[in-house]
């Protein structure tokens, strides 16, 4: 196997470099984004990628929309997220205080450029941030309840279409190469890239895996993954409805542990700016939270 994975990063890196160029623009990076994937896979229309490999083969679509449509394994934790949502904190308010819309059908807009702080805020950062600010105590950042709760408010946002904004202030746009950096950058033992795995390699087998297109990833986050279901449960010996779910900063850490590199702390800089970068690699595709995997 380890032979194979080799072979493949030989390969790669003949690929690899194609599509970055330091002086690109977020809007040219976009467009070469998805001119790439179009032309890989002509017959995947560009809506179809908030689906992830099932986009990908007939075969494992059909299996998972019908598990999708039939009673899906988050609708229990989505409920908990809803009510979590609604409930009041410490001093009375609830989050639909700190955002726009009450919070509802929103998530597309997220993460965004703050211009006041010259940061990029995450939907997770404005959960904690306003439960904290109204009294209450951060929650863990990466599965439990603030992952619920961010997959009621996408679940709320459903078929919204994601529309980030890299304004052209030195500091956003800072941010968002440094996301595009992590992107391409290869790292670990095994010398991968996101890019070698979910561009180049996209709709390859790796492991036993098939790989997603980069494009539409973010769409359908948090996900709930049987994998975390099943660990979750085995971890606490019962389960619950919150078991598997996780934020997009989980799985960045997941991918990076599969090249062997260590990974970053979920919510700081690093992925925030990676956030940044993929999410609005997928403008224009609508939110599809919370996405059911494996
Ligand atoms: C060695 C190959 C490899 C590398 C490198 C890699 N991943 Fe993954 N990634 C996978 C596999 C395998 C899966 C599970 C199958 C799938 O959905 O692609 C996955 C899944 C994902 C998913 C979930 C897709 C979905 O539809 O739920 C996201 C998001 C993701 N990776 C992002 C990244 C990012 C960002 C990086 C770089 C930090 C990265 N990956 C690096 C192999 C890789």
């Amino acid at each position: 196997m380890m032979k194979k994975i080799l072979i493949l990063a030989a390969t790669l890196s003949i690929a690899a470099g194609g599509m970055m160029s330091a002086s690109a623009s977020p809007q040219s990076d976009l467009k070469a984004f998805r001119a790439y994937f179009k032309n890989k896979f002509p017959n995947v229309k560009l809506q179809d990628y908030k689906n992830g490999i099932y986009a990908l083969d007939k075969d494992r679509y059909e299996a998972w929309i019908e598990f999708e449509s039939f009673a899906p394994p988050y609708e229990g934790g989505v409920e908990v997220g809803k009510k979590l949502f609604n409930k009041p904190l410490p001093n009375g308010k609830t989050l639909a205080s700190c955002f726009k819309n009450g919070g509802i059908g929103i998530r597309q807009n997220f993460p965004y450029f703050d211009k006041k702080t010259g940061k990029v805020i995450t939907l997770e950062a404005a959960i904690n941030k306003c439960i904290v600010k109204n009294g209450g105590k951060k929650l863990k950042w990466k599965k439990g309840k603030l992952a619920a709760i961010s997959a009621y408010m996408g679940f709320t946002s459903r078929g919204k279409k994601i529309n980030i904004k890299v304004p052209n202030d030195p500091r956003a746009l800072a941010i968002y190469n440094r996301g595009k950096r992590h992107f391409y950058a290869k790292r670990g033992q095994l010398n991968f890239s996101c890019a070698d795995c979910h561009v180049y390699n996209a709709g390859s087998m790796i492991r036993g895996n098939l790989l997603s297109p980069a494009l539409g990833h973010v769409t359908h986050f948090p996900v709930w993954r049987k994998k975390w279901a099943r660990k979750t449960a085995a971890k606490k010996g019962k389960s619950g409805p919150l078991d598997g779910f996780g934020t997009l900063h989980r799985r960045y850490g997941g991918c990076n542990k599969q090249v062997r590199a260590k990974p970053f702390k979920a919510q700081k800089a690093e992925y925030t700016a990676l956030e940044y970068f993929h999410t609005y690699m997928s403008n224009g595709i609508a939110v599809n939270a919370p996405g059911l995997r494996q």
